[in-house]
């Protein structure tokens, strides 16, 4: 089965780095190949860019986040419309730095994700929680009720999920694999008993190079969001293939003559 690899660029970057980018990374696929599926995530102004430059590739296009209103007098935002317009498949939307930073509640991310499926994009929706949650056992009661807003979205498998503790991401701490592996477990039952949905779960936080394998190797997990390490294309790249799925043979369309 595919597993996701997601570059989260966040806000960095320029032009330049992100055609850097583009041409490491687009070589090193040309010449190893995988099945698993990749997905970069510019920042806006440079999303035209990077779909161009990874154009003749399998690598896929995502948007950092969208709108929750389709158009109109919302000076500043990017509607699901025009990211799908400018080439972008999927969409990430509730990142922790963006409800942090912009007090998105679940009501808002549930109109986002809303408008990301009506512009036939598949949401990365992303859940975690905080060191004090964690520390005081509260993980899974803070995990349900982030979930909520899939109540909206029942059985819809175009649904992605990422689990990423807030106090492991850009801070070095990696969740340890056997809590990241329970935890996941518990999204996946609930995901299935609840909401009717078996979609891939996606780990986030301080993924790199070395310890990408273990973390894909986890029974539960479909892929990783990758935040700083993403930058690197080299670095990506381990990552991306940190577990090897071969490229699946192409069907010949040579049929012998009888
Ligand atoms: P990080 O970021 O890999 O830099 O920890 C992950 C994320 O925020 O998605």
């Amino acid at each position: 089965m595919t597993k996701y690899m997601v570059a989260n660029w966040k806000m960095n970057g320029s032009l330049e780095t992100a055609h850097d980018f583009c041409q490491t990374f687009t070589r090193l696929f040309h010449a190893h190949q995988t099945d698993n599926t990749i997905v970069i995530f510019p920042p806006h102004p440079y999303l035209s860019f990077t779909n161009g430059a990874l154009s003749g590739t399998d690598i896929s296009l995502g948007a950092q986040d969208c709108s929750g209103a389709s158009e109109g007098a919302f000076t500043g935002e990017t509607s699901a419309t025009m990211l799908a317009d400018v080439g972008c498949s999927y969409v990430i939307i509730g990142h922790s730095e963006r409800r942090q930073q912009h007090q998105e509640s679940n009501t808002f991310l549930s109109d986002k994700i809303k408008c990301a499926l009506e512009a036939n994009l598949r949401p990365i929706f992303c859940i975690g929680e905080s060191e004090q949650d964690f520390e005081t056992g509260k993980t899974q009661e803070v995990l349900k009720t982030q979930l909520q807003v899939l109540n909206d979205f029942k059985g819809n498998d175009k649904l992605i999920l990422a689990y990423e503790p807030v106090w492991a991401i850009g801070t070095g701490k990696v969740a340890r694999l056997d809590d990241i592996e329970n935890t996941c477990a518990f999204l996946k039952k609930e995901l299935f008993d609840v909401y009717q949905l078996s979609s891939p779960i996606l780990y986030g936080g301080s993924v790199k190079a070395d310890n990408a394998k273990d973390i894909l190797s986890l029974q539960s997990i479909g892929g990783v969001l990758v935040g700083g390490a993403s930058l690197k294309p080299d670095e990506f790249w381990k990552i991306s293939t940190a577990i090897v799925i071969p490229k699946k043979p192409q069907t010949s369309s040579f049929s012998p003559k009888l």
